[in-house]
């Protein structure tokens, strides 16, 4: 018998938001798209989509969702603060691809699919602690040693994962636009519950 250990929780939810809100929240994309492979918000100076008005329905998701995430991690999110920090879209085509990466920024966060199709380029999720990287050995990656783990998009999924796991999304031939949009999520602490492994709030901080 063999056990695993150490899990890597990643949460999803399907939403169900009105075509208003998708459509508003496309049309919003629409003003980074040019003639590239892979545009992204928040290398085009387009960072701050929550602060816009066609966002506060998925703000509101994001919110309730991360608390979710969070306390079936174990954490006790009563006293914890969440902010929307930065959040942007990511638009890829034919042969678009997105280079493996960290969020150093954030705390979570979070991918909703706002337009994909069947043909669409997957999420690869990595890990590079897996204790077989490195080995002098080889195997055929299974269920006790692979260290990809592959999300195909769907159409109105929410995902929500640690910001530091590192993430990509493959250069595939799929045929029309992949438009996903992207939160950072920064947690803080109520002063009340100082932990010195947390971000104090904000609210108790003071611009130098
Ligand atoms: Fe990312």
């Amino acid at each position: 018998m063999i056990k695993t250990w150490f899990p890597t929780s990643i949460y999803q939810v399907d939403l169900n938001p009105s075509e208003d809100i998708v459509f508003n929240m496309l049309k919003s994309t629409s003003k980074i798209d040019k003639d590239e492979k892979s545009i992204t918000g928040d290398l085009n100076n387009n960072y701050t989509l929550h602060n816009h008005k066609s966002f506060e329905w998925l703000n509101s998701q994001i919110s309730i969702h991360c608390k979710k995430y969070l306390t079936e991690l174990g954490c006790n999110i009563s006293v914890l603060n969440f902010y929307a920090q930065k959040s942007w879209a990511v638009i890829c085509k034919q042969d678009g691809y997105i280079p493996k990466h960290i969020h150093p920024n954030s705390v979570l966060s979070a991918v909703f699919y706002l337009m994909v199709d069947e043909s669409s380029s997957p999420l690869n999720f990595y890990t590079e602690t897996s204790p077989y990287i490195g080995l002098p050995l080889v195997y055929d990656a299974n269920q006790y040693t692979f260290d990809v783990a592959q999300y195909h998009p769907i159409e109105n999924r929410l995902i929500i994962f640690p910001s530091n796991i590192p993430h990509s999304v493959m250069s595939s031939n799929q045929k029309g636009k992949r438009i996903s949009i992207t939160y950072d999520i920064t947690v803080t602490c109520d002063k009340i519950y100082n932990s010195e492994s947390m971000i104090l709030d904000p609210s108790f901080w003071k611009k130098l």
